[in-house]
């Protein structure tokens, strides 16, 4: 049996002063003052206070027995507070209910923690109680603007013309980079589906089709290492267009981030977007996805110390790598302790073989491998690096790219540890122009750096033949904060240059025409130029929640081991089940 409530908990207010009125929730607190129980009663809309007093003597005594997140339903009537007790922190707080009728629902054991936000809780236990965790008013907060949000974005779309289309959870598998996960095929013997890393053959086979313009809201599954930014199945928000460039792509996403933004966190975004290079990026914050919220930028000092007395450097520059600085304003007075614990973590987090450092004060510049530099070279070295006096320069040597990213990973944790970063600023901008390859030294081969059916730069067609890895992409990334929220490309066509990338990729004419013989074919039939893009929606709504991790925002969230600790999944099955799918297990995996 349940009351039927005539208002939610977040809902009362001095307008129903007076009412009679009924209340379902969960009891989040109880305080006894003897004559009086307050309540706090808490449903997802938020919290009223009730009161029993203790002239109703039975309904006072059930009172008694009441424990926190035991489900109730109240009848009873509205008050004005004493002014004494108004919280103005709560929209009910004006007010409390008076309760004449009681009905208990269901009791509660004591929860393994507290309901509270900001309760240091280990994450495994509040994975395991995921129903639990998900009572707390921060994560509940988080899904319900996750909820709006899927309306915008629906919204958003459609205003524009996009279908929105289901393409299929059971498929072939498309390559992101990412392990697959299969699905045996019990009436198709020894073959399996692969779960989408995206749907991104299907949304080009839809543009092929006609469809014009597509958007999906969907669900994607990806078998790699997990970090907080890093779920096992995540969701996209995927888009496709056809007849269109860059530029068409790029001003519909401005659009709808600015929309968000403005409407879930009143904040004005300015577009267009600021645009960089894949090697601008690179050289100038020693990432793809660079975080502009504070100004540090990468130097390259190579020059200056190419002829110098210290080894390292002239031998570094001679075998054609980099010597790279960033200065950190004001932090020349940092003591060597805390230098030397920056730099045994610079090694230890990104292979840096070791950190060199600088300061400049009014007197001299000063330098940790001082001994083996002229003046003439530290000089150089600081006016190149743009160093003012009081300020720090933190330098790295080593083969190039590889000391980009790890000045870049520098430069980040300075930026934290120094108090660099303006947490208030919301920096968009896009990364354009990736190389289309890369090579990879594991596999002796080239490597897609978005997907193998992104098209090359015009200009670059030429070079594919010859010199694939100076061949650049049509791919962009949308980038926010140092996040990576978005990726797409303009794709490939027609069949004759897609079969041409594959044999790059070292996949040949007759593993191409296995793999993807259906979109080759469908390239035959008529296919319009079109690109498009994929956000990541958990991204997005973490960097809104201000989360720290995809698990704060997404409502039954894998733990760094890709398991479900609530539901124990994945888990053993039944030797019956695996028959049906024509599969026996290894002994390695038995054990
Ligand atoms: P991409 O692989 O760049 O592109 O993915 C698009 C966006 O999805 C998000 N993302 C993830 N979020 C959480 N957990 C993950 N494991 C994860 N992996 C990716 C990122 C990323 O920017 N088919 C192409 C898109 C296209 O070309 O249109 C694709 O999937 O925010």
């Amino acid at each position: 049996m349940s009351w039927l409530r005539t208002h939610t908990c977040g809902e009362l207010s001095l307008k129903n002063n007076g009412e009679e009125v009924v209340l379902n929730g969960w009891i989040s607190t109880r305080r006894d003052l003897g004559g009086l129980i307050f309540i706090d009663l808490r449903d997802r809309f938020g919290i009223t206070q009730i009161v029993f007093d203790e002239t109703n003597k039975d309904l006072h005594e059930q009172a008694e027995q009441l424990r926190p997140e035991y489900t109730i339903g109240v009848k009873g009537k509205v008050l004005e507070r004493d002014k004494e007790t108004i919280n103005k922190a709560m929209s009910t707080g004006e007010v409390e209910v008076e309760v004449t009728e009681l009905i208990v629902y269901s009791k509660a054991e004591t929860p393994p923690f507290e309901i509270k936000d900001g309760i240091p809780t280990n994450e495994e236990v509040r994975l395991r109680y995921r129903y639990l965790d998900l009572r707390r008013p921060e994560i509940q907060k988080n899904l319900l603007m996750r909820s709006e949000l899927y309306h915008t974005i629906r919204s958003f779309y459609h205003e524009r013309n996009y279908a929105e289309v289901e393409t299929p959870v059971l498929m072939r598998s498309t390559p992101e980079g990412a392990r697959d996960y299969l699905v045996p095929s019990r009436v198709n013997a020894g073959k399996f589906f692969a779960l989408p890393q995206s749907p991104q053959t299907y949304k080009q086979l839809l543009m092929v089709s006609g469809f014009d313009r597509y958007f999906q809201i969907v669900k994607c599954f990806r078998d790699e290492d997990l970090r907080a930014d890093r779920q096992p199945e995540f969701t996209q928000v995927d888009v496709e267009m056809s007849f269109v460039n860059e530029e068409i792509i790029y001003a519909e996403h401005e659009a709808l981030m600015s929309e968000i933004w403005k409407k879930f966190k009143d904040v004005d975004v300015k577009t267009p977007f600021p645009r960089l290079t894949y090697n601008e990026a690179l050289q100038r914050y020693g990432s793809d996805k660079p975080d502009l919220r504070f100004g540090v930028e990468l130097n390259d000092i190579s020059d200056d110390v190419a002829n110098s007395g210290f080894k390292i450097f002239k031998s570094t520059v001679e075998k054609g790598g980099r010597v790279l600085s960033i200065t950190v304003p004001g932090q020349g007075t940092l003591g060597r302790g805390a230098l030397d614990r920056l730099t045994e973590r610079v090694q230890s987090q990104t292979g840096a073989a070791g950190m060199i450092f600088m300061k400049k004060t009014e007197e001299e510049i000063t330098c940790s491998v001082g001994k083996f530099l002229d003046d003439e070279t530290m000089q150089k070295m600081a006016d190149t690096s743009g160093a003012k006096e009081g300020d720090l320069v933190l330098i790295l040597a080593g083969s190039a790219p590889e000391v980009y990213h790890q000045m870049g990973a520098l430069r980040l944790m300075a930026g934290h540890d120094f108090d660099l970063i303006d947490e208030s600023q919301t920096r968009f901008l896009w990364v354009t122009e990736f190389p289309l390859f890369e090579w990879s030294k594991e596999d002796l081969r080239y490597h897609s750096l978005h997907h193998p059916f992104t098209a090359p730069v015009d200009d670059d067609m030429h070079l594919l033949d010859e010199e694939p890895e100076k061949v650049n992409a049509r791919a962009y990334d949308l980038v926010l904060n140092g996040n990576e929220i978005g990726g797409g490309s303009i794709r490939i066509h027609n069949t004759s240059l897609q079969q041409k990338v594959f044999g790059i990729l070292g996949i040949d004419e007759e593993e191409a025409q296995n793999k993807f013989g259906f979109l080759l074919d469908a390239f035959r039939y008529g296919a319009p130029p079109h690109g498009g893009i994929a956000l990541g929606l958990d991204r997005i709504v973490m960097l809104m929640a201000g989360a720290q991790s995809l698990r704060d925002v997404i409502a039954f969230p894998k733990n760094q081991r890709a398991q479900s600790m609530m539901d124990n999944s994945p888990d053993v099955v039944d030797e019956k089940q695996l028959k049906e799918l024509h599969i026996s297990l290894r002994k390695s995996a038995l054990s």
